[in-house]
């Protein structure tokens, strides 16, 4: 698949079918994604590829702890939208007002239901990065995670970056006995896309080029 396809076709999946993902796809786009730069080559990230009794087992805690009403607490803080620049506040505002429109008066409630299943992914990446990290490892973590879908997308599968996934560590740090040490990062879903699915009507724009760049000559 040619690269600007790749990127064109792309986009947030947020409810899979219940079609697995073969071990030697996933181990393909893991393999691929491995050839993101990072700084002076450390490749400073773990990934955690999660799939079956483990994942269902993972799932179940997630849905379990959202009905109970906890409040996520990711291992890297979330910062008050009021917080983000007026560009980001303006992009995410935008966002939240298409859901309404696209999926409908009880997009809510859906994409909650969603989100509390895990978007029914088949397969979860979690990253991580070592306690006491460098900043820049963050940099080098994105640029895998993007390299993962691209490689995904070109494999036939759909993939979902969320916040949802890392959003109670501890539900996944005792099910794949994560040390201490290593932070959970991110986390990407991977399967594939359920056409059927309100929620997979979301979707997103970009600001025009002239908005987001300078040219400098
Ligand atoms: C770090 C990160 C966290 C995200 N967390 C969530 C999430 O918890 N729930 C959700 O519905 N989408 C989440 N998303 C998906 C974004 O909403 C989505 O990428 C954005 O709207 C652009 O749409 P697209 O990916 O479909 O092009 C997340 C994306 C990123 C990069």
């Amino acid at each position: 698949m040619d690269v600007y396809q790749a990127l064109n076709e792309r986009h947030a999946t947020r409810w899979f079918t219940d079609q697995q993902i073969p071990k030697a796809t996933l181990e393909k786009i893991i393999s691929a994604a491995e050839e993101a730069p990072s700084w002076v080559n450390s490749q400073p990230y773990q990934a955690h590829v999660v799939t079956g009794e483990t994942l269902q087992s993972i799932r179940q805690e997630h849905q379990h702890l959202g009905d109970v009403g906890e409040n996520g607490h990711a291992d890297l803080p979330v910062m008050a939208r009021s917080d983000w620049s007026a560009q980001a506040q303006n992009n995410m505002q935008a966002w939240s007002d298409g859901i309404a429109q696209s999926v409908g008066p009880d997009w809510q409630k859906i994409m909650g239901d969603a989100a509390g299943k895990l978007y029914n992914a088949q397969a979860i990446v979690y990253l991580t990065l070592p306690e006491g990290y460098s900043e820049w490892s963050l940099y080098d973590l994105g640029a895998f995670g993007m390299a993962l879908m691209l490689a995904a997308k070109d494999a036939g599968i759909d993939s979902m970056p969320a916040y949802q996934f890392v959003s109670f560590p501890e539900e996944v740090r005792h099910n794949i006995q994560l040390e201490n040490d290593e932070k959970l990062i991110m986390g990407i879903g991977l399967g594939y896309h359920d056409t059927k699915a309100a929620v997979n009507r979301i979707t997103s724009t970009r600001l025009p080029i002239d908005q987001m760049t300078t040219f400098h000559d």
